[in-house]
């Protein structure tokens, strides 16, 4: 039976749950693939915290050129997170012609292309399926079963933190803050939990989505990010009296020969397949010509799931090796999209205002939003205080710079005392 060695670069979350489902497979692999994997080195950083965590401690190093220059090493997965060294070390990796799996979502989603370059031109495999949502296969498919569509749409649940947040917030009454302390309570949400409820870890799959959806390169830089920390618990009633559910989405479009990119909560159709995606979980929506839509649901984090696809990469990768075919599906960007700026997005809007409650309020707000090319789907008065009444607006679809036009001129009336919430809802 042909043994591949292979690398780990960290021992963390990921790094420990990899270690297991090998161990896990070491009958079955064989048959699988025709091959053992055996891990002949694991990286760390400190060497005796590691030592509990594997069955022989020898396999432990804090030495990269260790890995690197041991010619019996095939394959290194980097699973310690990062920019640097991790991009450094990839690119060592591959220069001396060993094949890459890495998790690093960070990396990918700003130095992508350096990363794949090196790949093509070396003929090697770089696999990241554990870099979009986990433990859902969502890279492979677009590459492979999906490759004879043109992608139009691809859309999702792409973090397990903030969706977790926000069905609490809906099923709990909960407001946001309680709401991440419980995330954080039962271990969702990191200690810093910033890039998860700021959208940034969004971001950065959603740039890796639209890059292998529409072969094209979009980096972190292109995606338009905002995340859920305005969203009351009065916007997710509101939404749920009118038929909607409020979550944070990836969306990535191909409209008019451009791309758009972003992150941002977005009211959806309670009867919207995402609509049911709650808790932890995450989805992933694509729309192709060929294939129409198809979702993709589960586990987008956690030490089994995340290893669970980066051990498919793995066996891919053994699979290439024993048939000699490493490289077979390198970097798909062959085309050069521009991505559009937010500003000349469609998108409808929900707004929530503190107005005063007198004649004339609602026309003087109509003209608005009329004298800028924004049309009105829905006003509904909600609550009345005193002299305050709350105003909810539903927009038709409408040019992100018009509306944000409107918004600046109904904040300078006094007539308007505050705007509580604007948030894009689904649909043309
Ligand atoms: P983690 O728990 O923080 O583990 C990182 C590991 O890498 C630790 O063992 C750490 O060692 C080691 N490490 C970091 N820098 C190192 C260096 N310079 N030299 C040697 N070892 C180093 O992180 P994780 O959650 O497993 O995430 C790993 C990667 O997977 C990240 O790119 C992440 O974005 C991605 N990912 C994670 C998940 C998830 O559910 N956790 C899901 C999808 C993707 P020390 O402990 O000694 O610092
Ligand atoms: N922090 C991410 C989430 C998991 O909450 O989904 C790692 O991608």
């Amino acid at each position: 039976m042909e043994k591949i060695s292979i690398a780990l670069l960290g021992l963390g979350t990921v790094g420990t749950g990899v270690y297991k489902v090998l161990k896990a497979q070491k009958e079955d692999m064989a048959r699988k693939i025709g091959a053992e994997l055996e891990i002949k080195k694991i990286l760390v950083r400190n060497l005796e915290k590691a030592a509990g965590k594997v069955d022989d401690p020898g396999v432990l190093t804090n030495s990269w050129q260790e890995i690197l220059d041991d010619p019996q090493i095939q394959i290194v997965a980097e699973v310690m997170g990062g920019i640097e060294p991790a991009g450094t070390y990839i690119l060592q990796a591959l220069e001396a012609g060993k094949n890459v799996v890495t998790a690093n979502k960070d990396l990918l989603a700003v130095k992508g292309k350096e990363l794949f370059d090196a790949a093509g031109r070396k003929g090697q495999d770089l696999l990241f399926e554990a870099a979009v949502a986990g433990g859902i296969p969502i890279i492979r498919p677009l590459k492979q079963c999906l490759a004879g569509n043109h992608m139009t749409e691809v859309m999702g649940i792409v973090n397990g933190t903030t969706n977790f947040i926000l069905t609490r917030m809906l099923a709990d009454g909960m407001e946001f803050q309680e709401a991440l302390d419980l995330a954080s309570r039962l271990g969702y949400a990191e200690a810093d939990p910033s890039a998860d409820i700021e959208g940034l870890d969004a971001a950065r799959k959603v740039a890796i989505l639209a890059s292998v959806a529409f072969h094209s390169r979009v980096t972190l830089e292109d995606v338009y990010t905002e995340g859920i920390t305005k969203i009351t618990a009065t916007d997710i009633r509101y939404a749920r009296e009118m038929g909607y559910t409020i979550k944070l989405l990836g969306v990535a479009k191909e409209t008019e020969g451009a791309i758009e990119a972003r992150v941002h909560p977005m009211m959806i159709p309670s009867s919207h397949p995402l609509a049911s995606v709650k808790d932890s979980f995450n989805a992933v929506f694509v729309h192709g010509d060929a294939v129409d839509d198809a979702m993709f649901y589960g586990r987008g984090a956690g030490e089994l799931p995340t290893a669970s696809a980066v051990v498919g990469d793995l066996f891919d990768i053994a699979r290439n090796i024993r048939f000699g075919c490493c490289g077979r599906i390198s970097c798909t960007c062959y085309r050069n999209l521009p991505v559009k700026k937010i500003d000349e997005v469609t998108s409808r809007y929900f707004l929530r205002m503190q107005v005063d409650d007198q004649c004339g309020v609602l026309a003087s707000i109509s003209s608005v939003f009329g004298s800028n090319g924004v049309s009105l789907a829905q006003v509904i008065q909600k609550a009345k205080q005193q002299d305050t009444a709350e105003l909810v607006v539903i927009t038709e679809g409408v040019v992100e710079r018009h509306f944000a036009d409107s918004l600046k001129i109904l904040k300078g009336l006094s007539i308007v005392k505050e705007i509580s919430a604007a948030i894009r809802v689904y649909g043309d």
